[in-house]
């Protein structure tokens, strides 16, 4: 089940933010502390104002919310409002056996026991999960993950209590795959929020509905992912995701923050992952851990999609090939023949090579002369410093911009600020957000024709979607609806 955790002060609020998510939700969590006093007071009635389940809770202070009263008081309103039809009441781990948990019996209200831990995963967790059990019909443990190996540590425990009714929550950026992954884990159900997310991790409503079909994950659906550090903002979920429900794959695509690859690697044999994408920064780091690498990857020097195959894990390289093919027919009529390439990191190489592969004639330009000049080495290219850019004016059919500079939310830096286009020149920028960098807005008023990072993004996911599956990506997915 989505359930989606409601957060207005008044009951009618929390109504409008249910109809709001109707489509995407099949329970709601209302938290008492999150409601202004009166209304609290009220909240008996709320179940007779929607159609969904809905799940009581009333979070102290030390649990994460924002009751303060003290215990009797608590007690005292979630008395009252157990006489409203709930589905489910939580009652934290501490709490002794009293009046509430004997009115939730006697109305036939389910027991919720929940424990949260803010600093991190208790090592008792397995126990204390196994004696919530006994004292309610599901056990709920919030925990907070600090690494890609305390993930790894909630699935495992997940399994080994499999047939316990119960919720595991990651809490923080970390524990995303776990709120997304929830059926695989065995929970009962998932946290959501009505939009944008109010704290790190929490993942909409309509995203975990339509994005990822969380709900309809089970033992045979194929995990795919991509690791990165940082990776939340990425939009690859938004490619594979519709490609998948377009050809109709039981998959799923989710983001994965690592910190450590090795980890990662036992994670994704642990959850049989069939295939990855790698970004920054682990493109490199992640070839010591593969058999069998394809030849652009072992002349590029970096990886980006990890499949597997039997036995083992295959390195292949899709971004080359991404940022190639808006330009492809200009380079093979000639059109292209000489570029200049702003950068000399990572994403430069394998725009380097892909140009070098194709015989066009390369100069690189960077702020760190040395790693122009190794760049270059490599791939017979000439080089210079950044400050050298104006010498190029007019000398070039093809302008690539590989560096961070113009990245979201620095929407007014230009590398090669004060340069002159003749207006002849394809302008090309791989920052994808934002779409339209300074950039490109001084190359567009100049008149040169202008390709966007989103191209090449879009591009390499096709192929990666194709590495994956075997199918072409389909044409009638809608990759647009979550980019
Ligand atoms: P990526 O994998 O995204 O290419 P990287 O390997 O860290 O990341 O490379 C970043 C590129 O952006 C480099 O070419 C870097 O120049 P240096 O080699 O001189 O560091 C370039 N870059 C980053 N910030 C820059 C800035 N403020 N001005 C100019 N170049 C910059």
């Amino acid at each position: 089940m989505i359930c989606l955790t409601l957060s207005s002060k008044t009951l009618a609020g929390c109504c409008d933010e249910i109809r709001r998510n109707r489509d995407y939700i099949d329970i709601a969590e209302l938290r008492l502390d999150l409601l202004d006093e009166k209304e609290a007071l009220d909240a008996k009635q709320f179940p007779t104002m929607t159609d969904v389940p809905v799940i009581l809770t009333f979070r102290r202070v030390s649990d994460g919310g924002k009751c303060s009263l003290s215990e009797r008081a608590r007690k005292q309103i979630l008395l009252s409002a157990l006489d409203g039809d709930f589905a489910y009441v939580d009652i934290e781990e501490d709490v002794k056996k009293n009046e509430v948990e004997a009115k939730a019996r006697e109305r036939g209200i389910r027991i919720i026991r929940s424990f949260h831990d803010f600093d991190g995963v208790p090592e008792d967790i397995y126990s204390r999960i196994h004696k919530l059990i006994e004292r309610g019909d599901v056990a709920k443990a919030a925990v907070t993950p600090h690494s890609i190996q305390d993930v790894l540590t909630l699935f495992r425990i997940a399994d080994e209590l499999k047939g316990i009714p119960k919720i595991i929550v990651g809490m923080g950026e970390w524990g995303i795959p776990l709120r997304i992954l929830y059926a695989r884990a065995g929970s009962l159900l998932t946290f959501a929020c009505d939009g944008e997310p109010i704290a790190p991790g929490q993942i909409s409503a309509r995203e975990l509905k339509l994005l990822y079909r969380a709900d309809k994950v089970d033992d045979r659906t194929a995990i795919y992912g991509i690791i990165g550090n940082p990776v939340l903002h990425t939009s690859s979920p938004a490619i594979h995701n519709p490609g998948f429900h377009a050809i109709n794959y039981n998959a799923i695509y989710l983001p994965f923050l690592v910190d450590n690859i090795r980890h990662f690697f036992t994670l994704a044999e642990y959850l049989r992952m069939r295939g990855f994408s790698v970004t920054i920064p682990f493109k490199k780091d992640v070839l010591m851990y593969l058999g069998n690498i394809t030849r652009e990857v072992k002349q590029i020097g970096s990886c980006n999609t990890v499949i597997r195959v039997p036995g083992m894990w295959k390195g292949m390289n899709t971004d080359y090939y991404g940022f190639l093919h808006p330009i492809l027919k200009d380079i093979e009529s000639g059109r292209i023949s000489t570029a200049l390439v702003i950068g000399a990191g990572g994403a430069s190489q394998a725009i380097v090579w892909a140009l070098r592969n194709r015989g066009v004639k390369v100069t690189i330009l960077n702020r760190t002369l040395s790693r122009a000049e190794s760049l270059a080495t490599l791939n017979l290219c000439e080089y210079d410093t950044l400050e050298n850019a104006r010498k190029y004016e007019g000398q070039v059919d093809l302008i690539v911009q590989t560096t961070s500079v113009g990245l979201y939310p620095d929407f007014d830096a230009n590398p090669i600020e004060g340069f002159v286009f003749s207006g002849k020149e394809i302008v090309y920028d791989i920052i994808y957000k934002p779409r339209m960098t300074k950039l490109l807005r001084v190359a567009e008023a100049a008149g040169c024709t202008l390709h966007y990072g989103e191209e090449m993004l879009l591009e390499q996911g096709k192929l990666q979607f194709e590495l994956f599956t075997g199918y072409h990506y389909p044409n009638d997915a809608d990759y647009s609806a979550f980019a």
